[in-house]
């Protein structure tokens, strides 16, 4: 088939593929524990439930401006207010598809053909995939000493003639660290000299544990938002537990604002409006469920690294925020993509290679999941892995012996 050159070299979401993969085995029977998943358990706020099913009930749903409903827009505004302290114009916010179109939308208003966009490793997955969609060039940015987190010196080495963005993530997906206030203010610095525009996807701001706050970019960012170049992303995906209404946003300047709107228009029209109620009704309620999300996240991340530190021969970092760990598996199998398929095929654990994220030899692990499916889901990795395990286990009431070490 004569496919463009474009479709040819992006390549497909390897989480979205591995959920594919384990739906298809659950439904086989096959007792699969899913730790690569990237999305909550709970359920939808029941505020965003009330608004969504109402407009329903309305049966008047019908096109939308490309930018979001009036509604939503207020609900933004209300909610940068609240969380960054930062007074922004219903001209500045985009409401998009989920976070995942926010900043598609925004590379397509800022890349031109060839140019580059920085952003640390490890990084989220998609990351370069869009980049190339937009027309722009990856630059994957390591940290030397092998952290997970690049210093600001290293991303400046990194800006060259072509550098138009760069983009950070933190709390990060694939490795739950939290960025410094001091690195964050240090790459706003930098964006400002070198008129760098600057993606904050927070999508996990306030998914953050130990007592920490979240990081306001805009402490950092004071500057006039219509001259600023400074992107911030959100969405209800994960705070609110809602990745299947697909509602993100961006707060940007008024003309970056604009050119994405019209690139929304042209692409999908507006975002599916009973989403968008769906999304204002959960901005505007209760705000419990993303106190009582985080509580669970953090216990089980506590679990879950109580499990880890005492795996042998794994490296791991405790994450600050998100739902996801990033081990270095590599002194078991130095290829993540096989030590990923050898666990799914023998013990039926699903993980995602850190290859994908710009880290060989790591796995994230997800803890979004039940403690069971986290405590169990370790405990098969080990015996998989580990030696001086016993020699067989019960997978549900199968039962396995080890015969490959
Ligand atoms: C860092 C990061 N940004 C953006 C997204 C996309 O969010 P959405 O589902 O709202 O498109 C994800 C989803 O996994 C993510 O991890």
């Amino acid at each position: 088939m004569n496919l463009s050159q474009m479709a040819r070299t992006i390549r497909e979401s390897v989480t979205l593929k591995l959920n594919q993969t384990a739906a298809q085995l659950r439904e086989k029977g096959e007792p699969v524990i899913h730790l690569g998943g990237g999305e909550p358990k709970s359920k939808t706020p029941i505020d965003a439930v009330i608004a969504c099913t109402s407009v329903l009930n309305s049966g008047d749903i019908k096109y939308t401006p490309p930018d979001g409903i009036p509604a939503l827009k207020r609900a933004i505004i209300r909610y940068t207010e609240e969380h960054y302290g930062r007074s922004v114009r219903p001209e500045n916010v985009v409401a998009s598809s989920g976070a995942k179109q926010a900043i598609m939308a925004a590379l397509i208003s800022i890349l031109d053909p060839n140019e580059e966009v920085i952003y640390p490793v490890p990084y989220w997955v998609s990351y370069p995939e869009m980049i190339k969609l937009a027309g722009g060039v990856p630059v994957a940015v390591r940290a030397e000493d092998g952290s997970f987190c690049p210093t600001v010196d290293e991303i400046a080495a990194a800006v060259g003639q072509y550098t138009k963005a760069v983009i950070i993530n933190s709390p990060n997906n694939p490795s739950g660290v939290m960025y410094s206030r001091d690195f964050v203010e240090g790459v706003v610095d930098l964006c400002r000299r070198k008129s760098l525009y600057l993606i904050m996807d927070d999508t996990y701001n306030r998914l953050v544990f130990d007592g920490r706050a979240p990081i306001n970019v805009y402490d950092f960012a004071q500057e006039d938002l219509d001259t600023s170049r400074v992107i911030v992303i959100n969405c209800v995906s994960k705070m609110y537990a809602m990745t299947g209404f697909r509602i993100g946003w961006a707060v940007a300047a008024r003309e970056l604002a604009t050119a994405m709107a019209t690139i929304q228009g042209q692409q999908t029209s507006g975002p599916a409006t009973p989403s968008q109620w769906a999304a204002a009704g959960a901005l505007n309620g209760i705000q419990t469920s993303i106190d009582a999300l985080r509580v669970t996240l953090e216990n089980n991340r506590n679990v879950l690294m109580e499990r880890l530190e005492a795996f042998p021969g794994i490296r791991v970092t405790k994450p600050d925020g998100a739902f996801y760990t990033f081990p270095d598996f590599s002194n078991y199998m130095k290829d993540s993509k096989k030590l990923a398929e050898f666990l799914l095929e023998k013990v039926r654990v699903v993980t995602v290679p850190g290859v994908e994220f710009g880290m060989e030899g790591h796995l994230r692990i997800s803890f979004c999941g039940t403690i069971k499916e986290i405590t169990e889901g370790i405990e098969r990795i080990r015996w998989a892995l580990d030696p001086t395990s016993p020699n067989e286990i019960y997978i549900g009431t199968r039962r396995l012996v080890r015969d490959w070490m």
